[in-house]
């Protein structure tokens, strides 16, 4: 630092107003100007300062976030105004029917402008500020009496403890929601399982089981995090709207959501609440809802409430994704590479808009850790496209079942099971198990040729028969083979032979992709394709010219140069091509060619303008490849707000990183 304050008392004032300015740039602007350890040390200058001379200690100093002794209890402290609740709608008429209501009070003429904000699923709190500095934090509670939780509210960064503005108010209670970011929720739940400790069922109970810590110590272990939505009580300050108060807001230093938004017509509400259902999944923290409120706060005094409930806003819910059921059974499937995946069998539930019977349930340590039994009630999550999981028993019951174990023989082959070495997955070491084959026919005509007209019902009763034990044999069936089972007639017959071979067109990329090549999903099937072109070429690569293409690293490689080197495939591979398959590439597997071919992006966070997806196609049509890891072949990171690890990674390679809105310009340019 050049210019040194004179005395220390005026230096610890520059330091507390510079690490404040810091902590807002990093916690709510996202947008920090210097780095973690540059912070650091200012940091530990002011608490050395701090401790030689005491009396400079302010109750507002960023030193003092963590620090107050474990309590005893919460006191309960009455709300300045009682924080009331949100009545529910869940249907676009629902909102219609309410924006009718609001027009039909306030006269036809008046214009009427809604704030959308997401409804954050985590734990309502109040804060109060006198003169600008934090002078308590108490929980909702019943909405008139709450818990004095400030010690722990003040290890939350992201809450300012002194306001950041020169005209603050001589009081002000500022709401908002705090919440557990699910990627440290994530990994909340792994220490807590690491310690033999039950993990929380969702980040909304791990949130607000934080916030009541007795010891704030704890408290400011988690990375808690909230964004404010609103205000109680304002003294010595005037403001209009909710779309000024956010405003407002976010200038006096509170982190507010910045995907808020104000619209003036129903149309675009009705269409918000629907388009963000599919962006919730990427968003990094748990929202159940959208809150649309009036936007004047003349009009929301007129509108009043009704029990306690305001008539100029409503929380639009979606289904819930998280249920409780009972797992009544645990499954074992043996995978097309022999692996064992475990699954539930539950009693159907509904959750995230559909019915569930299943779920994964990973491996058996994963069972062993979540400590799920048969006979459990069990909370099931789903999010959007996201595969139902059990997150773990439902509470305490007795009496259970015994722990459960994976079975020591194949249930197909009745094998030995074996576990390698550093590996989680058991797996059936028999070649021959009829898995391998059965699995890999049910892929074949599946996810990776598609075969119309062909479903696994019939592939598994070709396999009874002894008709078809092989990918080749498949090309060999005949339609009066196939007419003489059970429930084919002629005529379908003849179409599910005719689609059979329609599938020969299928191009090399999805022919690998079937294949069953360890770690070979449809993206490395892809690039696999495109970077050797032909099934010659892949088989002669050496590990190295493996390992040059995107999302290939060694251990991939060695397990594909494997495959490759094994006689019985190879065999596989020129029955294949006698066929009549696609084993070279052909025009379907290129993609479009355009500005942007030779080009690897990796996106990270949420875009405002645009869903995970769309930003993918937009980039790949314009012939730019979109991975999910970034390396050094990485052209650049496009980041979004809340981004993960992989924007530091980025940073720490020296790819270049880029805005949502130098994406925008590079689609535009
Ligand atoms: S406004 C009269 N805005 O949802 C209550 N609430 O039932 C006005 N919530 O527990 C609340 N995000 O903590 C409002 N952007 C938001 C919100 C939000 C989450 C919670 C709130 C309350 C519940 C409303």
């Amino acid at each position: 630092m050049s210019s040194r304050a004179a005395t220390p008392a005026a230096r610890a004032a520059e330091l507390r107003h510079l690490l404040e300015h810091h902590n807002y740039r990093y916690h709510v602007l996202d947008d920090p100007e210097i780095d973690d350890s540059a912070y650091d040390v200012l940091f530990d200058e002011l608490k050395a300062l701090e401790e030689a001379h005491p009396t400079l200690v302010t109750p507002d100093s960023p030193t003092q976030r963590v620090g107050a002794p474990p309590a005893a209890g919460f006191m309960k402290v009455a709300h300045l105004s009682p924080m009331g609740s949100l009545e529910k709608v869940t249907t676009p008429e629902a909102l219609e029917k309410w924006h009718a209501d609001i027009r039909k009070r306030l006269g036809t003429d008046e214009p009427v402008a809604y704030v959308l904000e997401p409804k954050i699923d985590g734990s309502a709190v109040s804060l109060v500020y006198e003169d600008g500095v934090l002078v308590r934090g108490a929980t909702r509670g019943d909405g008139e009496r709450g818990e004095d939780v400030t010690a722990n509210i003040r290890t939350v960064d992201a809450i300012p403890l002194r306001m950041l503005g020169d005209d603050v108010p001589t009081r002000v209670e500022v709401r908002g929601e705090i919440f557990f970011p699910l990627d440290g929720f994530a990994r909340f739940n792994e220490s807590q399982l690491a310690a033999g400790k039950k993990p929380a069922p969702n980040a909304r109970n791990a949130a607000a089981g934080s916030l009541r810590q007795l010891n704030p110590a704890i408290t400011a272990e988690r990375p808690l995090s909230i964004f404010v939505y609103g205000i109680g009580v304002l003294e010595g300050h005037e403001l209009a709207t909710q779309g000024k108060t956010l405003e407002w807001l976010r200038e006096q230093g509170f982190r507010t959501n910045p995907a808020a938004r104000r619209v003036e017509t129903l149309a675009e509400v009705v269409e918000a609440c629907i388009a963000w259902e599919s962006r919730r999944a990427t968003l990094g923290y748990e929202i159940d809802g959208i809150v649309i409120k009036v936007d004047s706060f003349d009009q929301q005094r007129r509108l009043g409430s009704l029990h306690g409930r305001p008539r100029f806003a409503r929380a639009f819910k979606w289904a819930p994704t998280s249920a409780v059921t009972r797992l009544t059974k645990i499954h074992v499937r043996v995978g097309r590479t022999g692996v064992l995946n475990p699954l539930a069998e539950l009693e159907p539930v509904h959750v995230g808009g559909v019915t569930v019977t299943s779920a994964t349930l990973h491996n058996e340590d994963d069972i062993r850790r979540k400590d799920i039994r048969e006979g459990d009630l069990v909370v099931v999550q789903r999010a959007g496209d996201v595969i139902p999981q059990v997150v773990g028993p439902a509470g305490e019951h007795e009496p259970r079942t015994k722990p459960w174990r994976m079975p020591k023989r194949c249930p197909l082959c009745k094998t030995e099971i074996v576990k390698p070495e550093g590996e989680v997955m058991h797996r059936c070491p028999n070649r021959a198990c009829p898995s391998r084959g059965l699995e890999t026919l049910y892929h074949w005509v599946g996810p990776a040729m598609d075969i119309e007209n062909v479903g696994a019902s019939t592939i598994k009763k070709l396999w009874d028969e002894g008709i078809v034990r092989s990918l080749p044999d498949l090309y060999r069936l005949s339609v009066v083979q196939l007419a003489e089972l059970e429930g084919y007639a002629e005529i379908s017959a003849a179409r599910a032979v005719a689609s059979i071979q329609h599938s020969k067109e299928q191009p090399f990329s999805r022919i690998l992709f079937g294949l069953n090549i360890p770690k070979v999903g449809w993206v490395i099937a892809r690039s696999l394709a495109l970077h050797f072109r032909t099934v010659e070429a892949l088989v002669a690569a050496t590990l190295e010219q493996l390992e040059d293409v995107e999302g290939i690293g060694p251990e991939r490689a060695e397990l594909i140069a494997e495959w490759f080197a094994d006689p019985e495939n190879l065999a596989l591979v020129g029955e294949l091509r006698a066929l009549g398959l696609q084993l070279a590439l052909a025009e379907t597997d290129r993609p479009p060619e355009g500005r942007l071919t030779g080009l690897h992006y990796v996106i990270t966070g949420t875009l405002e303008g645009w869903t995970r997806e769309e930003a993918r196609s937009a980039l790949e049509e314009l012939g730019a490849k979109v991975g999910d890891s970034v390396s050094r072949k990485t052209t650049a990171v496009i980041v979004g707000e809340s981004p993960g690890s992989k924007a530091q990674k980025a940073e720490k390679l020296g790819v270049p990183v880029l805005s949502e809105a130098d994406f925008g310009a590079l689609l535009g340019s």
